[in-house]
């Protein structure tokens, strides 16, 4: 594969359910820079069925967030894979202020620089429907919605025909946790990238719009970048 034109480390920031994955998938399509899932790599983690992939699924079972010691673990592996070479989509991660400033340290470390975080801002009471509609093509993370985004044909996946599933941790009562552990560890992270040391890192999308006309706000975000 060619080089991609542009190269990029984007941060997309937003509670469970904002879009930031189904975002993610569209514009790797056209950037060709990694999309790096935390959730998805520890949804890899927890189907090996190895003691610590049991302990991690329990704690996403809950909604709970994963320790930080596995998650950085995870994460330099990752971003010092060839495919991380010519940018990255991070969805997921940072999700606290240690993970943030583990991340710039080991930006400094391999002499890249954030391009810019994406607020996708859309109020909780959005969320609901969407999470308990949300269905998964599990083996390549393709997300569709049983209203906002159906599959052409009922539970199967568009481009293989597979089966799709929904999540365990898709339900209200995960749901109810996930949010607050949003609200209290991973929106400080808002603060954080608005600091003197992020100047001009921090740019909003108004995720509460229609699939379409969010995909163009964030494209217009990405092709405004150096
Ligand atoms: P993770 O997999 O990252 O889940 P999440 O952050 O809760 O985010 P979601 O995947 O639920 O939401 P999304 O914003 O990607 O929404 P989507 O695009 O699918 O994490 C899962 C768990 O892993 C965590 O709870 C934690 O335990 C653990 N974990 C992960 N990272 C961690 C970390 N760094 N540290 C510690 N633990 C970690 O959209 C949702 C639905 O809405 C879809 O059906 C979609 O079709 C629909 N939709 C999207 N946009 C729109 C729109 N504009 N209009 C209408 N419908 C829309």
């Amino acid at each position: 594969m060619p080089p991609p034109e542009k190269t990029f480390y984007c941060i997309f920031l937003g509670p469970p359910g904002s879009g930031k994955g189904t975002q993610a998938k569209k514009i790797i399509d056209i950037h060709h820079v990694f999309h790096l899932s935390t959730g998805d790599l520890l949804r890899e983690m927890a189907a090996t069925g190895t003691e610590l992939g049991k302990k991690v699924k329990g704690i996403m079972d809950k909604g709970e967030l994963v320790s930080n010691d596995v998650m950085f673990a995870i994460l330099e592996k990752k971003l010092l894979s060839p495919e991380c070479k010519h940018g990255v989509i991070f969805d997921g991660f940072p999700r606290n202020i240690a993970q943030a400033q583990e991340l710039d340290k080991m930006m400094t470390k391999l002499q890249k620089k954030l391009s810019c975080v994406i607020e996708f801002k859309v109020p909780d009471e959005n969320l609901i429907g969407r999470i308990t509609g949300r269905l998964i093509h599990e083996p390549s993370g393709r997300t569709y919605h049983i209203k906002n985004n159906p599959p052409k044909v009922p539970m199967k996946d568009d481009v293989t025909g597979e089966p799709l599933i929904q999540r365990p941790d898709d339900n209200v009562k995960v749901l109810e946790e996930r949010l607050k552990v949003y609200h209290s560890q991973t929106k400080p992270l808002i603060e954080f990238y608005s600091n003197p040391a992020h100047k001009g890192l921090l740019k909003v999308v108004i995720a509460s719009k229609p699939l379409d006309q969010v995909f163009k706000d964030v494209e217009d975000i990405l092709k405004s970048l150096p």
